[in-house]
């Protein structure tokens, strides 16, 4: 499979046949790496209701008919606006003919631009067997070691850029809670809030613990 990074916090995840989008960020991100006219996923997974995650679901949903994965009260509202929303809440899971989504706690906190207030979660994704675990947006919390207590994840999504979420070093010791065998970083360098060293990040990981940082820009993808 296929991990495309777009910027931010959204990540494409395919094959050939099915594409699954995340927290489609796309309009008014200065550094995506895509249009949302581009996008036709089956289905878009949201961690929480901050634009600059909902980003352009609306849109990208009602013109492709993508299935919309979202916590209970942002599903609601999403689901008010004509989209198929399936409205899991922390611990449940999503199922489609491609995997799973699991809704996982993540530590922030969020209101929609419609002012929806909404519990951010981090997504455990598998995707045609592949295990992915976007975080989400968070600071650092020892619960993370738990996502991957019954399995073995393949990728972490992990933000880094410290300011809305945790930094840098606080990902080296999510990087650790986590022991996913390859992190790709993001949230980071969008805005300059959130300017930080991808870099020492990856030699910080990879010195600490025995996970790969792969760091992707803008457009780049990893294979799995
Ligand atoms: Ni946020
Ligand atoms: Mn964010």
């Amino acid at each position: 499979m296929n991990v495309r990074f777009l910027g931010h916090a959204c990540f494409e995840l395919s094959d050939g046949d099915t594409r699954v989008l995340i927290d489609p960020f796309l309009t008014g991100n200065p550094k995506a790496a895509a249009s949302a006219e581009e996008q036709s996923p089956s289905a878009v997974l949201l961690t929480h209701g901050h634009h600059d995650h909902v980003g352009d679901t609306v849109a990208i949903a009602k013109r492709s008919g993508a299935k919309v994965v979202a916590i209970t009260e942002l599903a609601g509202e999403l689901g008010g606006e004509g989209l198929d929303a399936i409205d899991c809440n922390l611990g449940g899971t999503a199922t489609f003919d491609w995997g799973t989504v699991k809704l996982v706690p993540a530590w922030h906190t969020s209101t929609t631009p419609k002012g929806t207030v909404n519990t951010p979660a981090g997504l455990l994704v598998d995707f045609k067997g592949t295990l992915i675990y976007h975080l989400g947006d968070t600071c650092l919390f020892s619960d993370m070691q738990l996502v991957g207590r019954r399995r073995q994840i393949d990728i972490a999504l992990m933000c880094i850029g410290g300011h809305y979420t945790m930094d840098r070093f606080d990902a080296v010791d999510a990087a650790a809670f986590v022991g996913a065998r390859t992190v790709i970083p993001c949230h980071y360098g969008t805005f300059p809030p959130i300017e930080t060293d991808a870099a020492a990040f990856k030699a910080d990981v990879e010195s600490a613990t025995s996970s790969k940082v792969v760091i992707l820009e803008p457009g780049q993808s990893h294979q799995a």
